[in-house]
């Protein structure tokens, strides 16, 4: 399919996608892949990114792999700078990875400590990445870049209590429109996709939890993370060649009510 192939391809292309070792960033890998990019991984589990290369392999694709925390600011340095250096220049990032809320209670009783670990790995992240791979496509005046927010970046945590998690997605809400308005005239194309529920370790395995949820959302059910795979190739690819700070809700109806 020509159409298809020149709008959605995505040959001789490097991506490069955070927190790839499970859940939604190995789908997102998958679904990259598949279009035809190869891709480079990096998650702090190594187990979980053997699992996501060994199948992208098996897709055809090259694949490499970094363990890192992505927290660490001068580790993401080093890993960005490798790839530039040894595998490509990078034409799309997905900053995905995060983690979910460990504290459940009120702002006045939150520990310091857990609210510098969320704002650490759930927004710093994303500026560090995206920091360090806009000092390539800037250079090039090309690129895509892809946040990973959720459905609490456009409202409050509310009946969770996740008001760090929240918080964080917020702010990468903003981040991505900051980006996008600074590099839009560089032909640099930065979105976020704000995910309802999917299933994914992040909590869904928890049987009352996911009921919950389902009876959060207007579809009344949760999701399966394919079920963001459209999403990830219309933003990574020319398909969105015109759209930069936009913010996706895939939801199931959520923030619509
Ligand atoms: N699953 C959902 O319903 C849902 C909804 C909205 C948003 N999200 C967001 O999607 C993203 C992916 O979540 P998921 O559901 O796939 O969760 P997940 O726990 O299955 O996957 C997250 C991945 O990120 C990695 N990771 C965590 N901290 C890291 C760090 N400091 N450095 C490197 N890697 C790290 C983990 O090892 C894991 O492989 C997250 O940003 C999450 O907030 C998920």
């Amino acid at each position: 399919m020509p159409l298809f192939n020149d709008i959605f391809g995505l040959s001789h292309q490097v991506a490069v996608v955070t927190g790839a070792g499970s859940g939604l960033g190995r789908i997102f890998s998958y679904a990259l892949a598949e279009a035809g990019a190869d891709i480079v991984i990096i998650d702090i589990n190594p187990t979980g990114l053997e699992e996501t290369a060994a199948h992208v392999r098996s897709l055809g694709r090259q694949v490499h792999s970094f363990t890192a925390d992505v927290a660490d600011e001068g580790k993401v340095a080093a890993i960005f700078a490798e790839i530039e250096r040894n595998i490509g220049p990078v034409d799309i990032l997905v900053n995905n990875a995060g983690i979910g809320e460990a504290f459940r209670g009120m702002i006045h009783e939150y520990p310091t400590e857990d609210w510098q670990r969320m704002l650490n790995i759930n927004l710093n992240s994303v500026f560090y990445c995206s920091r360090e791979v806009l000092k390539g496509m800037h250079l090039r005046r090309k690129g895509k870049i892809i946040n990973i927010s959720s459905i609490w970046g456009l409202v409050g945590g509310g009946f969770l209590n996740a008001g760090g998690y929240a918080t964080t997605k917020g702010a990468v809400v903003n981040l991505t429109r900051e980006m996008a308005l600074e590099y839009a005239p560089h032909n640099i194309q930065i979105n976020a996709i704000c995910p309802g529920f999917h299933r994914t370790g992040l909590g869904t395995n928890d049987p009352d939890f996911v009921r919950l949820m389902e009876s959060h959302t207007p579809a009344g059910r949760i999701a399966e993370p394919s079920e963001l795979q459209g999403t990830i190739l219309y933003l990574a690819s020319s398909a969105s060649d015109f759209m930069s700070g936009s913010i996706i809700a895939v939801d199931g109806g959520f923030v619509a009510q």
